[in-house]
């Protein structure tokens, strides 16, 4: 399984922060917004990405992320010029993708919480799957509605009339017929290439799986500076509280064994004296307990 990172559009609603930063780039408490759906990818067992964005920003990306070998992946890279639709990364990263399954993923979602994208990709045997979160406010995302036997049978993109509070967070993951399926879909009346005429034209093979994310699963807005703020608060209270991270790429990279050990602590030892090497160094530490433990 291969993915895509999507981390392109204007990011408007941030001015003027964007007038700096590239609004996947903004910190989100303490990292990067990117490294939050780039983890979750991780610890989903993705090796090989390819991040989208603007030309104007991709090389401070090329910059934070290098080639991706640091955390034992592989990360290409491709240009957006203009933000012409989500569903128009299939085209562009089409040779990045080549005969595989993929996912694709909004680099401004930021998700805390469970395991239901691990299990859902372990499991994945083809057609797509996508999410449904319950919020409040519906109708500023896709949405999906279910029948009584929780069979999805609609989506629609940004309703005035909602049919569901059930939103549809920015993970999907497709089977690679998803390439042929994005070469089809027509520009929308706002002129973009929508995700959800991809997610439809699924729908309508009888090939889309939703996955309900549990309650205890955090979906988080980043998109408004009020959102971004709120985002950073909560992922705060949870790391004091539980004294782990949410969005550590390096860490999950462990965990998944994409990493070794050795290079684990070679990669701290390249850092600052800081935090987030601080706590590196506790994970490596605890690495050691456990391997201690067990003999
Ligand atoms: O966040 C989930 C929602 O994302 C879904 O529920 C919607 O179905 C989906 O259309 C999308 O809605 P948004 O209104 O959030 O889309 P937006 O245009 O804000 O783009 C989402 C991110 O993708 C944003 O960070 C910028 C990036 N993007 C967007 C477009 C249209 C690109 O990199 N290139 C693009 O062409």
């Amino acid at each position: 399984m291969k993915a895509i990172v999507l981390a392109g559009g204007a990011g408007s609603r941030l001015y003027p922060l964007t007038q700096v930063s590239s609004k996947q780039l903004q910190a989100v408490f303490d990292k990067p917004m990117i490294y939050y759906p780039l983890t979750v990818l991780i610890a989903s067992g993705v090796r090989e990405f390819c991040l989208i964005a603007t030309p104007h920003d991709l090389p401070r990306y090329q910059n934070l992320l290098g080639d991706g070998n640091q955390w034992g992946v592989a990360i290409q890279y491709r240009e957006q010029p203009r933000p012409e639709g989500i569903a128009q990364a299939f085209l562009i990263a089409a040779d990045f993708v080549g005969s595989d399954d993929v996912i694709l993923m909004l680099g401004d979602n930021i998700f805390s919480g469970g395991d239901d994208f691990p299990r859902a990709v372990s499991s994945f045997t083809g057609g797509a799957t996508i999410f449904a979160y319950h919020v409040k406010d519906p109708e500023r995302y896709g949405v999906v509605e279910f029948d009584r036997n929780g069979k999805a049978i609609s989506i629609e993109e940004k309703p005035q009339h909602p049919k569901s509070n059930y939103a549809v967070p920015g993970v999907y993951v497709y089977d690679n017929s998803v390439l042929a399926i994005a070469k089809a879909v027509k520009p929308s009346i706002r002129g973009e290439l929508e995700i959800t005429d991809i997610n439809l034209e699924y729908l309508r093979l009888g090939k889309l799986q939703v996955r309900r994310l549990s309650r205890g699963f955090a979906w988080l807005d980043a998109g408004t500076s009020t959102a971004l703020h709120e985002a950073s608060s909560y992922i705060e209270a949870i790391e004091r509280r539980q004294g782990v991270k949410i969005g550590c790429p390096e860490e999950a990279a462990l965990v998944r064994g994409f990493l070794g050990i050795a290079q684990f602590e070679t990669l701290i030892g390249r850092m600052p004296a800081c935090e987030y090497s601080d706590y590196l160094r506790g994970v490596a530490d605890e690495w050691h307990r456990l391997q201690e433990d067990k003999q």
